[in-house]
């Protein structure tokens, strides 16, 4: 009773007042007492109360958040860190940001994956009232002003495209861009309505099943790509799904000769890229150049099967990055001089899962 009351009281309070000030305000008056009594508002940590749940088909739903007064604006197309505590332990995971609604609240869209810990959890154990510890929002995977894109997307992945096309929709110059979804079959859909509306919105959509044997449209490969989109090589690509998928679609980007330094990436599972030694630290010593930020380092012998990332902190070069594991994208820096090994795109290195590979190595922004 008391704990529903004071969750409408914060409810009230984050949609009637500036953010500003509430901070001002508990943070003057962060009291053990007053963090006893409210740990939502009188606390330094990133929280959010679930408003909303709304399914989006039998193994995915649409949660409705509302933020505490530390949450920063973003951009359509970034991700937040979302700690769920299972049993006693605390897991994090990472969920793309829908565009914030006008009440303060924005939304995640979680797809249950075979045995998964935190979305099993958030799909089924999740209820309306809980509160949830976020991090800042972050992540590179946002719309960069092109005149013209495409996004390509499947199951999940279709969250950072949802969220980048519903905000451009939303600007007074409209952007020509156009969307293929890719689901297993009909059921597996989400965002439904929007993908029937956008059309109507002049953002013209193909959707394709790749388990059935009616489709909508043709799923796309490396065969029929130039076929769907005749001016794809005009357009910045937008790609996000499962592993396999976006190795096909990135395979077939290259045999449609597609400029690499216009394909924007992000995955939702680790890339597995090992240190595979190419280069003998004990003979070539490499040294890096950050060209953005001016910064020089030289590495040594113990720098040996470190990743880009990490021999850039180890000597303090502030860079930024996020899931480390080579997802996001928020540590890609581009290739201008040398040999890199591990995860690469194009000229797009991703520092934290790539290694140096030669003796000298300019990266730049
Ligand atoms: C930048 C970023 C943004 C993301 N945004 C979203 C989003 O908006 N919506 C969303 O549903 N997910 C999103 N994810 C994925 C999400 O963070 C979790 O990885 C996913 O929910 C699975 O977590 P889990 O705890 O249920 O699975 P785990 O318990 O961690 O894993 C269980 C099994 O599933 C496999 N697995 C893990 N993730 C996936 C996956 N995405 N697809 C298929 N198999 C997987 C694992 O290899 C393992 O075998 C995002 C990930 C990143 C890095
Ligand atoms: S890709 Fe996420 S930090 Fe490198």
């Amino acid at each position: 009773m008391l704990s529903t009351l004071l969750r409408h009281a914060n409810i009230w309070a984050l949609q009637t007042f500036d953010r500003d000030w509430i901070d001002y305000i508990a943070s003057n008056t962060m009291t053990d007492v007053n963090r006893w009594l409210n740990d939502f508002i009188w606390t330094y940590d990133v929280k959010a109360i679930v408003t909303q749940i709304t399914p989006q088909n039998d193994n995915a739903v649409t949660i409705h958040l509302l933020p505490n007064q530390h949450w920063r604006a973003y951009q359509a197309g970034q991700y937040v860190q979302i700690t769920a505590e299972i049993n006693g332990q605390a897991h994090q995971r990472y969920y793309s940001l829908s565009p914030m609604a006008d009440d303060g609240t924005f939304s995640i869209t979680v797809k249950k994956v075979n045995d998964g810990v935190v979305s099993t959890w958030l799909n089924s154990q999740l209820s309306v009232g809980q509160s949830l510890k976020l991090a800042l929002p972050q992540g590179d995977f946002v719309y960069k002003q092109q005149a013209k894109v495409l996004f390509i997307c499947a199951g999940s992945g279709i969250t950072p495209c949802y969220s980048m096309v519903s905000d451009l929709l939303q600007q007074q110059t409209p952007v020509d861009m156009q969307v293929y979804a890719q689901f297993s079959q009909a059921k597996e859909v989400i965002f439904a309505q929007d993908l029937a509306q956008w059309p109507n919105q002049g953002v013209p959509v193909q959707l394709a099943f790749s388990q059935a044997t009616q489709t909508p449209s043709p799923v796309l490969n490396a065969q029929n790509l130039l076929t769907q989109y005749p001016d794809l090589l005009e357009r910045d690509v937008y790609l996000c799904g499962p592993t396999g998928f976006m190795d096909n679609i990135i395979a077939a980007l290259v045999a449609a000769n597609f400029n690499l330094a216009k394909l924007h990436c992000e995955r939702f599972e680790a890339a597995s890229h090992d240190y595979q030694g190419a280069l003998d630290f004990s003979v070539t010593q490499p040294s890096i150049y950050f060209k953005h930020i001016n910064k020089h380092i030289q590495l040594g012998v113990q720098d040996e099967g470190k990743t880009l990332l990490a021999v850039a902190q180890q000597y303090g070069v502030n860079l930024e990055s996020g899931c480390q594991k080579g997802m996001c994208g928020s540590c890609k820096l581009t290739l201008k001089e040398g040999k890199i090994s591990g995860n690469q795109l194009g000229q797009a290195v991703y520092l934290c899962t790539s290694y140096p590979d030669s003796a000298h190595i300019v990266l730049d922004a």
